[in-house]
This record gives structure tokens, C-alpha cells and sequence, in this order.
């Protein structure tokens, strides 16, 4: 992509020195992971926190995830159990967020998790925000670069339209491979899924060999908000539309395309269609479209955060 705006910057050591430099100083910079792009700083900063909350317009009842690359940090903010070095081994770094006890000595400020006694950690595998992270001294409370309630970003310029120059830097790592947000995993009781991701439940549980929990959660987490993963018009679920000016979105082959016509993934991929599922959002609102019709996507597997995203998005 060519650099045209200013802000934006390809990595190299220049950049992660200047990104590093920024966080110690509280600012807050946007970067790549392989879900969904972050808007990062100090995990340890309330400062840095503050600015967090402020930039994305987020209501102080959602705690943030905390990035950390080495277990040896962590364990310093939070307290490990059988569950979480069983999943660690298997999954990590990659796409999932695990919720756990809080330690009582921990730095993390209390704005980052809401005043909870517990903390989401992961583990990212984009190499660039593990650089950043592994260069500074702090681990980085990173969600997704968004204003609140609308769709995550995806790429460098995805950011920059949700925040233009009020953020110094913003790192180009491309597009993220997955291109929805980690599933998470609350694991301070019986394990329960607070947001579905890539990784299903059905994964977690055969190498857990124990069955998740379906309760109910007490906390209010973005993901469990209503409203959520907008593209900023109305969503209709299940349904084809009856003029062209509405946009649809199917998955797999079963449609005539049509120029309103949007694929998830023409082999039926359901894996290649979460990785679609904002990009197409994104295409569609800024073709003008003024509603997004949507097809039947099976729900197993990526299907269910796929409808997960799509059922929020339509409220
Ligand atoms: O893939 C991702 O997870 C991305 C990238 C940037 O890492 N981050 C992300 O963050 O999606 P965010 O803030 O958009 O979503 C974090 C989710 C929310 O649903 C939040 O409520 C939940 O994690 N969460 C954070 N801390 C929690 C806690 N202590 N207990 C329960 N839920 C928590
Ligand atoms: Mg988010």
C-alpha cells in the first residue's frame, strides 16, 4: 500500500524504536495482530488507559485484553491454573483470550479491567506486535481499533478511518490473516466462552476432555453487549432483499451473482469467510449501500462466531 498518509508507517527498526518510545510516554498507537488490528499502550498506565477508553468512546464497565509474550510476564499479573497451561501449549500465541484471577500485587490499572478481579491475557502471534511488546517494559492493553459498538479493523487504513490524526502511529502490518477477534475463554471456574472466535468450542472441549459452561455471564463485556460489530447500517439476518440497492451477503456457490452480490467464501470456506466477514461490511458501506441483507451461514465451527458477529451487528 502506498503510504499516502502520514501517519501510517511500515515496520522497521526506526518505527519500533519510535513506537516504543511513544508508549513509555503514554501515548497510545494502532498495530497489527492476527485477528483484528489493536489500539495499544501501557497496560501499567492509567494514563495510557484513560486515553484508551477515551479515543474509542468505551464505556468504563468493559475491561480490556492485556498482550504479553512471555509467560514469565504474565504470571506476574495473573494467576495461572491446570486449564490455561493446558490450552497455553496447544493454542498459544495465537487467536485466544483467556480470563483469570487477578494477582493482588499486580501493576495493571485498575481502569484496564473495570475494576474486576480477574484479567484477559493473550498471547498474539503477528510478529510485529510481538516485537513491540517483547521491546518494551510493559505489557500492552490492546482492544480492537474501533470505535466502540462498530466493526474492528483489519487493516492499516481501517484504522486511520476510525481515528484520522489522533493517533501519532499507526503500523502496517497488511491485512490480519484471521480477521476476527480471539475467542474468549473465561477459565477462572468451569471453562465458558464469553465470545466465540476461530478456535470453536468443540476444540477447546476435546482437548480439555470436560464439557464448557453455558451460564449465563455476570460481567458485561463488550462482547456480550447487544449491540455490536456495527457497519454503521441496518443488518437483516436470514433473509434475501428485494431491490438492488441492497447489498447481500452470501456464503458459497448457491446464488447467481449479482453486482449487490457479496461472497464469504465462493468454496464454501468457512474459515476464508471470517477472514471476509468486516472486509465485506466495509465494502459495502462505503459503496453506499443502505442495507446489508444476509444468508443462511452454518453454524459450526468459525460459523458460529461468524453468526455471533452478524446476530449483534443486526440488533
Ligand atoms: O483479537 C482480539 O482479542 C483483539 C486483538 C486486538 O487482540 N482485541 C479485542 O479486544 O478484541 P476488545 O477490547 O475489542 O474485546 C475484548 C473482549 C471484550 O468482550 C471484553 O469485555 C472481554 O474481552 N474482556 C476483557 N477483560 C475481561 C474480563 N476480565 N472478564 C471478562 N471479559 C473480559
Ligand atoms: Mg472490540
Amino acid at each position: 500500500m502506498k503510504n499516502i498518509y502520514s501517519n501510517i508507517y511500515s515496520f522497521n527498526k526506526k518505527i519500533l524504536k519510535k513506537t516504543v518510545e511513544s508508549l513509555k510516554r503514554g501515548n497510545i498507537v494502532g498495530l497489527p495482530t492476527e485477528t483484528v488490528y489493536g489500539l495499544a499502550g501501557n497496560a501499567y498506565s492509567k494514563a495510557s488507559i484513560k486515553k484508551i477508553y477515551k479515543l474509542k468512546k468505551r464505556p468504563k464497565v468493559n475491561p480490556l485484553i492485556i498482550h504479553y509474550t512471555s509467560l514469565k510476564d504474565a504470571n506476574k499479573d495473573v494467576i495461572f491454573n491446570k486449564n490455561f497451561f493446558k490450552l497455553y501449549k496447544k493454542f498459544c500465541p495465537g487467536p485466544i483470550t483467556f480470563v483469570l484471577k487477578k494477582r493482588e500485587n499486580t501493576n495493571i490499572d485498575k481502569l484496564a479491567t473495570a475494576g474486576l478481579n480477574t484479567v484477559a491475557i493473550r498471547f498474539p502471534k503477528n510478529n510485529i506486535v510481538k516485537t513491540v511488546i517483547r521491546s518494551s517494559k510493559f505489557p500492552l492493553a490492546m482492544p480492537s481499533a474501533n470505535l466502540s459498538s462498530r466493526l474492528s479493523p483489519i487493516n492499516a487504513l481501517d484504522v486511520y478511518e476510525e481515528f484520522q490524526k489522533k493517533i501519532k502511529i499507526i503500523i502496517n502490518g497488511g491485512k490480519s490473516k484471521i480477521g476476527i477477534e480471539s475467542t474468549v475463554l473465561d477459565l477462572t471456574d468451569k471453562p465458558r466462552i464469553l465470545r466465540p472466535g476461530i478456535i470453536s468450542s468443540k476444540e477447546i472441549k476435546k482437548f480439555l476432555k470436560t464439557n464448557l459452561s453455558h451460564k449465563k455471564s455476570r460481567i458485561k463485556s463488550p462482547g456480550m453487549l447487544k449491540k455490536h460489530y456495527s457497519p454503521g447500517i441496518p443488518v437483516i439476518i436470514g433473509r434475501k432483499p428485494s431491490n438492488i440497492n441492497d447489498a447481500f451477503i452470501i456464503f458459497g456457490n448457491k446464488y447467481k451473482k449479482r453486482k449487490n452480490f457479496f461472497d464469504l467464501s465462493k468454496n464454501g470456506d468457512l474459515k476464508e469467510a471470517a477472514a471476509n466477514l468486516y472486509k465485506i461490511m466495509r465494502k459495502i458501506k462505503k459503496k453506499g449501500y443502505k442495507r446489508i441483507f444476509v444468508s443462511k451461514v452454518p453454524n459450526y465451527g468459525p460459523g458460529i462466531a461468524i453468526n455471533d458477529r452478524l446476530k449483534k451487528a443486526s440488533q
